[in-house]
């Protein structure tokens, strides 16, 4: 089986008591922290910069996966880096120069990884992966928590597998596959069979009263 990975989206967290929140999802039994940066204009949303992260990150020593949904791109990079974030991503559409924006964050000590929406082609990696950690695919259109997942996914994250297994079997480089958009209890272990190793979840956990029962629910359905 797998190594999988189960990030709770603080986007849908109480932002009145967010340091409580992470800790709670991690005692919960997640093993990320995913973190939702929207700027009202490559997304219509306005979330949390550098300074919530800085803010968060004497919380928990649990990964911070930073999802910038964010236009231009390289000017929060250092911000974020030095905030405490582990793990950046971007949306390729949204940085002039790829290859440029994934070595800032690697020169920056994080690890790196493209964000694709639905429509987005995964052809955008063909000359990068070795500059990538993680390929994170949007299963709902960024912007909002609690949407639906969209099903034409699935088959994307299968081709992303193939990707990842077979650049991993020439070069030995681990590259994660994480969801993110609409993931439940009751459609986690599908997507964990077209590929995902890593989950991200933020209505489905955070609009739970009980953060463990929820996340034990999700790992019983990745063990099936
Ligand atoms: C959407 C964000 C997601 C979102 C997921 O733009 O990138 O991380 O919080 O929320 P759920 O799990 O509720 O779909
Ligand atoms: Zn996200």
């Amino acid at each position: 089986q797998p190594t999988f990975r189960i990030a709770p989206s603080i986007l849908s967290a109480n932002f009145a008591k967010l340091g409580e929140e992470v800790q709670n999802v991690i005692a919960a039994g997640a093993d990320i922290i995913h973190f939702d940066v929207m700027d009202n204009h490559y997304v219509p949303n306005l979330t949390i910069g550098p300074l919530v992260c800085e803010a968060i990150r004497p919380c928990t020593d649990a990964l911070i996966d930073v999802h910038l949904m964010v236009k231009p791109v390289d000017a929060i990079i250092p911000m974020f880096a030095k905030a405490g974030a582990n793990i950046i991503t971007f949306h390729p559409e949204a940085s002039e120069h790829v290859d440029r924006s994934l070595g800032l964050i690697k020169e920056h000590g994080c690890k790196a990884g493209l964000v694709f929406n639905p429509a987005t082609p995964l052809s955008y990696l063909d000359y990068v992966m070795d500059k990538v950690d993680m390929i994170l695919l949007m299963s709902v259109n960024p912007g909002f928590g609690g949407q639906k997942f969209i099903p034409a996914t699935l088959d994307k994250l299968r081709e992303a597998r193939r990707r990842i297994d077979a650049y991993t079997a020439k070069t030995g480089k681990e590259i994660w596959l994480e969801i993110d958009g609409g993931v439940k209890v009751d459609n986690i272990a599908e997507i964990a069979r077209a590929g995902a190793d890593t989950f991200v979840a933020g209505s489905a956990i955070y609009n739970t009263p009980d953060y463990k029962a929820t996340i034990d629910a999700m790992r019983a359905e990745l063990a099936k």
